[in-house]
């Protein structure tokens, strides 16, 4: 049985009164079904605000859950008003999304930054879980796993085939040396393990539907 990474990406949602609800919901699931984790790593990747909070509550649990933040910093501790620092989050979090398509939309991000994001990643220990669009991205060493999400995928309700996704994954993996490639984009208990069936895709990052603790946890039993 292959190794799953499946990861939760909240981006820019929940309260602390929000996420403690998810967390009782999901919670309720995962003692019912932990055999069901065996060969799958889960991550969940909350705003910044949740990570002291998401963290007790994973060393609480006796499953392996693991938690991941959405950002990093590109620069060191230091005077950047509003950034958090790899050090900072590694006090957290063992993983950090790095490059997702909506920091390029609405903050600028570049092929640069990105590049000294995953380098902070490193500094840090923190493993990155980068987002390309397509294959065609340059992919920043040591990048381990990489996302490969189409915008037009992104919150549409319009996934990638399964087919097409795991050829970009194929030529991913040819190109680079990446371990594991995931797929993102509309991703749902529904569709879940058309995409973690295929040959090449070693999990899935899910958006809107992580936000229904129920729901990711139907997606996990799916993978
Ligand atoms: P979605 O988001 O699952 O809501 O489409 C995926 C993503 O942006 O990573």
């Amino acid at each position: 049985m292959k190794k799953l990474w499946i990861v939760a990406n909240w981006k820019s949602n929940k309260t602390e009164a929000e996420a403690k609800n998810w967390l009782q919901e999901f919670s309720i699931f995962i003692r019912q079904s932990a055999d069901q984790f065996s060969n799958k790593e889960v991550i969940i990747c909350p705003p910044f605000t949740l990570l002291p909070l998401l963290k007790p509550y994973i060393i609480n649990q006796k499953f392996s859950l693991k938690i991941g933040a959405q950002d990093i910093s590109p620069f060191d501790e230091g005077s950047y008003t509003g950034e958090i620092n790899g050090k900072q989050i590694k006090e957290f979090a063992d993983d950090v999304i790095i490059g997702h398509s909506e920091r390029q939309k609405y903050f600028g991000e570049d092929q640069e930054i990105i590049s000294q994001k995953v380098a902070q990643a490193q500094k840090n220990h923190l493993m990155p879980i980068l987002c390309v669009q397509d294959e065609k991205t340059l992919i920043p060493e040591p990048a381990t796993i990489v996302v490969y999400e189409p915008i037009s995928a992104i919150g549409t309700g319009r996934p990638d085939t399964p087919e097409n996704a795991d050829q970009i994954a194929k030529n991913i993996k040819e190109k680079s040396k990446v371990l594991y490639v995931l797929y993102g984009g509309s991703v749902t208990s529904g569709n879940v393990s058309k995409f973690t069936q295929m040959p090449n895709l070693d999990g899935v990052l899910v958006g809107a539907a992580s936000l229904i603790a129920k729901e990711f946890a139907e997606i996990i039993k799916n993978a």
